[in-house]
């Protein structure tokens, strides 16, 4: 796409042929009997002066095409003075028709171009906006990768390094540093899902009530909280798309890890129902409680949870007070088919 502003150099060219053919109409006009009407061609030269892309250029020849037109009634040839008026009044109407016709023209050529213009402009700051993004996202891939992820291996190692043996080791320490280092090994390898980019998997998505009810298993560390799913019964076999799963599946960890780290609650469960194209996933404890109009000052989470919710066109809503537990009921759509 090329929409530069025409300059004078682009003039030239069709300034001459129109200088040109007012010269030959001009010399046609003074050979001619008074009574016949050359001077009609001199809209021809108006209609040529638009490629002169100049606005005062065709203002100046249609003076110079009147004035030419003019002068010819006084080296035409003949007596028949009154047709020659005539005929050369219609010129002059028919000159400025042309020009006028000529100068409209011109004028919403250039508000084009200008349209053209903008847009060309509009679109090359949106590319170096996307490059810069793409770029960002690269940076920080860079970043995640020679930063987090190492930080994330050496503290594995250090992890693998201080396990006692397990003769000396009791049953539960030793089962809570193996989980540690299993959910360690799970953030490594989303950093490195989410440093390679979005990927579609081979075989399909896993149903959202299986990956719900290993991320409550994985959870599950300790007895308190007690983690439990309530899943309704054909839930197991439905599949939603990639980002809705994930989606879902973020919303539940905060939900259960906020759960654990703050609720002091003994109990934490969720439940997942779909009823007429809407999916409801309550999560509920019986912990200390919170106001949820000062916490979201505090952290990420719960903000993170309610663009997740808007993202897919849900609905949010928490209930807590201080002493009375927690519910986190959120709504969204899902039309997804139950597969056999
Ligand atoms: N289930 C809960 N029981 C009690 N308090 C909660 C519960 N969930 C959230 N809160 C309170 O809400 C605050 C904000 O939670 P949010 O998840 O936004 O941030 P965070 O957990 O503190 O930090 P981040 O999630 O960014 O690591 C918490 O600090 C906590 O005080
Ligand atoms: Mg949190």
């Amino acid at each position: 796409m090329n929409s530069r502003t025409p300059s004078t150099r682009d003039s030239l060219p069709a300034l001459s042929i129109a200088l040109g053919l007012a010269v030959g109409v001009f010399i046609l006009d003074a050979m001619t009997p008074l009574g016949m009407a050359p001077q009609m061609l001199y809209a021809v030269v108006l209609l040529v002066s638009v490629w002169t892309y100049n606005r005062r250029i065709v203002k100046l020849l249609a003076w110079l095409c009147t004035a030419l037109t003019a002068a010819g009634l006084i080296f035409a040839s003949g007596t028949q003075y009154e047709t020659a008026i005539f005929n050369r009044v219609v010129s002059l109407s028919l000159i400025w028709l042309t020009a006028v016709l000529a100068l409209l023209y011109m004028r919403s050529e250039e508000r084009l171009r200008q349209v053209n213009l903008n847009l060309e402009q509009l679109v090359s700051e949106r590319t170096a906006a996307l490059i810069q993004a793409v770029e960002q996202r690269e940076r920080l891939g860079r970043d995640l990768h020679d930063d987090i992820l190492q930080l994330l291996y050496a503290a594995g190692l250090n992890l693998k390094a201080a396990v006692p043996p397990v003769t000396r080791c009791p049953p539960d320490v030793a089962g809570q540093i193996r989980h540690t280092m299993g959910e360690l090994e799970l953030a490594m390898q989303r950093l490195r899902e989410y440093i390679a980019g979005p990927r579609i998997p081979a075989g399909g998505e896993p149903p959202v009530g299986v990956a719900l009810a290993n991320l409550v298993q994985n959870m599950a560390v300790s007895d308190r909280p007690r983690f439990n799913l309530n899943l309704q019964p054909g839930l197991s076999a439905v599949s939603l798309p990639r980002a809705q799963t994930e989606h879902v599946m973020h919303i539940v960890r905060e939900a259960l890890s906020n759960c654990a780290r703050h609720s002091r609650a003994t109990q934490g469960l969720v439940t997942v129902q779909r009823d007429n194209g809407v999916l409801q996933i309550e999560i509920n404890d019986d912990g200390i409680g919170f106001d949820p109009d000062d916490a979201r000052r505090d952290g990420h989470g719960l903000a993170n949870m309610s663009a997740r919710v808007e993202e897919m066109g849900g609905i949010l809503s928490i209930a807590s007070s201080p002493g009375q537990g927690t519910r986190i009921m959120v709504r969204v759509p899902c039309a997804e088919e139950v597969r056999p």
